[in-house]
């Protein structure tokens, strides 16, 4: 088992990608909290983790409200003593031309999607520096490393992630700690299907696709590190292409 014995949170873990995320940790051997702000569905990832006889925490939270993030993150550590790994995985998507977007749209992208991080981030940096250990992976999008049409809050909003996972990485590094973004490329979810409702998910990856990514980000050995990963579609075109 490639994680046994280590201890993760995943944000978002109650459907998508960061359910993915959160099954395949465990079923390596990893306890993992689940946060998202449905308590049914992340009960419901904490059941399938706790079947495969790891610990865990299904505790609600609006990773964009501070003071929550705050107690759910002193819970975890009450919980599990250390986090190992951090998932920055909850995200918004509000698809629309710019002439379109309203103020609170733009401010809600940014809350969940980049503040979101920052405040989860925050909570438990502590208690890393004092181990000198930690991993933080920060789910962003191939959004964050090129503009999409009808896509600004949501690319400015990546866009910072990434800009805040390369700058924390250079930051934390003399204290032993990484820090990671993936940036997938369509994934076939709830997100996209509310943000982009006319179009075929047939051939996009699927949630388990980017679990596989984070797998790597969070067992890579300790003397290597990945920045920033992009992972797509295999039908769909390069980056830069
Ligand atoms: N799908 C794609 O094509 C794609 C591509 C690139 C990147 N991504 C990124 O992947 C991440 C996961 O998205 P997904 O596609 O897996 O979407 P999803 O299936 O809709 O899952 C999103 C998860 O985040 C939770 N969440 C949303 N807002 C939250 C908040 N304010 N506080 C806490 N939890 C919150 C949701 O639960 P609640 O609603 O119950 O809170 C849900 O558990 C996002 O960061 C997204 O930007 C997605």
């Amino acid at each position: 088992m490639l994680l046994e014995g280590k201890t993760a949170l995943v944000t978002g873990a109650g459907r998508g990608i960061g359910k993915a995320i959160a099954l395949a940790f465990a079923s390596q051997g990893c306890d993992v909290a689940v946060t998202a702000r449905t308590q049914e569905q992340i009960e419901a990832t904490a059941g399938e983790i706790r079947a495969m006889g790891r610990r865990t925490l299904a505790l609600a939270c609006d990773v964009a409200d501070a003071e929550g993030v705050r107690a759910m993150t002193e819970a975890v550590l009450a919980e599990f003593n250390v986090l190992d790994i951090l998932v920055n995985n909850a995200g918004y998507a509000c698809f629309k031309p710019f002439a379109e977007l309203t103020a609170e749209e733009w401010q809600r992208t940014l809350d969940v999607n980049l503040t979101g991080a920052f405040n989860c981030i925050q909570a438990m940096l502590p208690s890393m520096r004092e181990r000198s250990f930690g991993r933080i992976i920060n789910v962003s999008s191939v959004a964050g490393l090129k503009p999409i049409a009808d896509q600004t809050a949501y690319c400015a909003s990546k866009f910072g992630l990434n800009g805040l996972t390369k700058t924390l990485a250079l930051e934390l590094r003399p204290h032993g700690i990484r820090v990671h973004a993936i940036c997938p490329g369509a994934v076939a979810t709830q997100l996209a299907r509310d943000a982009m409702p006319q179009r075929d998910m047939s051939e996009w990856m699927t949630p388990e696709d980017v679990a596989h990514t984070a797998l790597f980000l969070a067992t890579q050995s300790d003397r290597a590190t990945t920045d920033v990963v992009v992972v797509r579609r295999f039908g769909g075109v390069p980056l830069g292409g």
